[in-house]
């Protein structure tokens, strides 16, 4: 069973996605730990309801490097496979990415390389544009930069609210999430067989 790693800084509400497609048997993994660089996170209340391991660290005044040495730490003793991004308000360090390289995921609220960073609903529904949505992408240093798994596209309406297009972003958000997860772990499950000479 494929170990997540789930790193959040606040609401957690794509946390909580990954968490059901978990429990409805949609998504075979497990979660291994739940990591929070704000201690106070709302997404970390839903983790310890829930029973998982919960990790609140401060990254206030931190070095990134020394405190991505914590996470990483927190990492490896829960033996994750795969860290997912979820609302995780931090650049990964170096030593970060290369520790986990290709076993980062993210998502973010629009269809990247457009409106990378913050406030990226508010920025596509600034511009004007018809149609945003949210991506799914590998993580390396930059910011929102890492090759792109999935994308759902969120058609913007013309009674649209910023409020109204990051809702229906988010719920796209909490389908494609899952789902990209899924087909990243049976990629690599099935190239793990075919490795071992399986006919699978
Ligand atoms: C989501 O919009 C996600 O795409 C972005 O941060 C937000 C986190 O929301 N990276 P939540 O904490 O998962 O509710």
């Amino acid at each position: 069973m494929t170990r997540l790693g789930i790193l959040l800084s606040g609401r957690g509400s794509n946390f909580q996605a990954i968490h059901r497609a978990i429990d409805r048997g949609n998504l075979s993994a497990k979660i291994a730990c739940v990591i929070s660089n704000i201690p106070d996170a709302p997404g970390l209340v839903y983790a310890n309801e829930q029973g998982l391991p919960v990790f609140a660290l401060d990254s206030k005044g931190i070095q990134r490097a020394d405190f991505d040495r914590q996470v990483i730490a927190i990492l490896e003793q829960s033996r994750v496979d795969l860290v997912c991004l979820a609302g995780y308000m931090r650049l990964l360090s170096k030593e970060f990415i290369s520790a986990y390289a290709g076993r980062i995921l993210n998502i973010h609220p629009s269809l990247l390389p457009s409106f990378p960073g913050l406030h990226a609903q508010q920025q596509a529904f600034e511009h004007g544009v018809k149609i945003t949505g949210c991506t799914v992408h590998y993580v390396d240093e930059g910011l929102d930069t890492g090759s792109i798994l999935a994308q759902t596209a969120v058609e913007v309406l013309a009674e649209d609210t910023e409020e109204s297009l990051g809702a229906r972003i988010l719920e796209q958000e909490h389908r494609l999430y899952p789902k990209t997860i899924q087909a990243v772990i049976s990629r690599t499950a099935w190239t793990k067989r075919s490795k071992s000479g399986s006919s699978l």
